[in-house]
């Protein structure tokens, strides 16, 4: 059966490329998904992608994955840093997910040094910019791979 994989991302990460592009870069979400879609088929693997700036959609997202996807790469943005909702629905669901950020948010502001959905995730991959979902992509893979032995 193929491997599907589930990348979410969360608030203002849908104006990639024209959002604080110092920090972010010059990659737009739309050509990161297709990037990434490469990625993904070179390893013959299935993505999908759901993007929201809204916290409930993004916890309705997770719940929906649960039967339905393998692993889940999570770029919750701002969110990482506060919502309970999104850790209690990472709990929740029977599904590996790797806590992602493009931006080493050790490296900045003091309040994105905490990140209240890490400790349900199976790790987590920041600092790298697009290459933080590659990385978090075959990271999933070989921890899915592992398990599976
Ligand atoms: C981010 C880091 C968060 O602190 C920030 O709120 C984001 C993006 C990242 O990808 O580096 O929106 O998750």
């Amino acid at each position: 059966m193929t491997t599907t994989v589930l990348v979410v991302n969360g608030p203002n990460l849908n104006l990639l490329g024209e959002r604080e592009p110092e920090v972010y870069g010059s990659e737009t979400l739309a050509d990161l998904v297709a990037d990434l879609d490469r990625h993904a088929t070179d390893r013959g693997v299935v993505l999908r992608h759901v993007q929201s700036n809204v916290e409930g959609e993004l916890v309705d997202t997770l719940h929906a994955a649960r039967h339905e996807v393998d692993g889940i790469v999570l770029n919750a943005g701002a969110y990482s840093h506060y919502s309970i909702a999104l850790r209690d629905a990472i709990a929740a669901i029977d599904v590996p997910v790797v806590e992602t950020h493009m931006s080493n948010v050790l490296a900045r502001d003091q309040f994105r040094h905490e990140s209240v959905i890490g400790a349900e995730c199976i790790g987590v991959i920041a600092g790298f910019g697009t290459d933080s979902y590659r990385l978090a992509i075959d990271a999933l893979l070989n921890h899915l791979a592992s398990r599976d032995l």
